[in-house]
């Protein structure tokens, strides 16, 4: 079963947009990253901290809302997005792989990364509440097809998203660099990524240096009933 399908989707994250970004202050007190292209002037890239988990958790389910509707429904996703955020308050021993980038002093951007030894945060349906057996049961048909099990010596972008309003800025592509440098700091040669085959972000990818490795076309139906996705492509980069 391709778990390809939810690299992105979830797993215990995600990403979205959220009119909320325009509310929230960034603190810059840690700045963990180098600048790493002209836009970084603009962009801060660092890693997480516990402020920065309701922004992750609601952007996390934004970014992927189409995913999570498929799996709750439209209405569930204020408890979903509480759920979202809970996990990422409760994530703060992985908060070393994830990474919040910021666009003028605004948060704009999550990125997770995920390695040979990395540990799952606790099981999401411990924090998903009020979206019904039938939403708790596929939440965590969810989280267990997107949970990945990395190879030694490579990394895994458990997912990548950037703020609807800050789309198209280069942030993506930040935040991809930001990965390189993180995976290439903890002695990996490779790093890949899960992505639908029809997401405009595959394009992204590419001129990034990733190229597709394999192809799944779901039909089955399982991944359709779960992710409302048939087809994830495999996309892998080799560091140097
Ligand atoms: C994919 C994403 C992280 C890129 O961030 P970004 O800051 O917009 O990226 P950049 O400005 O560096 O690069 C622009 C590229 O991002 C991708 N992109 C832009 N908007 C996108 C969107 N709404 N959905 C998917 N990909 C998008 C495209 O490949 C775009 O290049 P193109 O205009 O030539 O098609 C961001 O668009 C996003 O969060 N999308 C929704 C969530 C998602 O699909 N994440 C990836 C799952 S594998």
């Amino acid at each position: 079963m391709p778990r390809c399908m939810l690299i992105c989707l979830l797993g215990i994250k995600g990403c979205a947009l959220v009119d909320t970004t325009k509310d929230m202050q960034q603190d810059f007190a840690v700045v963990t990253s180098q600048p790493v292209s002209e836009d970084a002037s603009v962009v801060d890239i660092r890693t997480m901290t516990l402020s920065d988990a309701e922004f992750a958790g609601q952007l996390t389910v934004e970014a992927f809302r189409s995913k999570f509707v498929w799996a709750t429904s439209e209405s569930k996703i204020p408890n979903v997005i509480n759920g979202m955020v809970e996990e990422h308050k409760n994530s703060q021993n992985e908060y070393h792989r994830m990474f919040i980038a910021s666009y003028e002093g605004r948060r704009a951007g999550v990125l997770t990364l995920k390695y040979h030894n990395s540990r799952d945060p606790a099981s999401t349906t411990n924090s998903f509440t009020g979206i019904g057996c039938c939403g708790t049961i596929r939440l965590a048909a969810l989280g267990i097809m997107t949970n990945e099990t990395v190879p030694r010596g490579s990394c895994y972008v458990d997912h990548i998203c950037v703020s609807s309003e800050f789309r198209g800025k280069g942030i993506g592509k930040l935040l991809l660099e930001k990965a390189d440098n993180e995976a290439l700091a903890h002695g990996c040669n490779k790093i890949y990524l899960f992505v639908a085959s029809e997401n405009r972000a595959k394009h992204l990818y590419e001129r990034f240096g990733y190229h597709t490795t394999d192809s799944n076309d779901c039909d089955c139906g399982l991944a359709y009933c779960i992710a409302g996705k048939r087809s994830f492509n495999r996309m892998e980069k080799s560091l140097s």
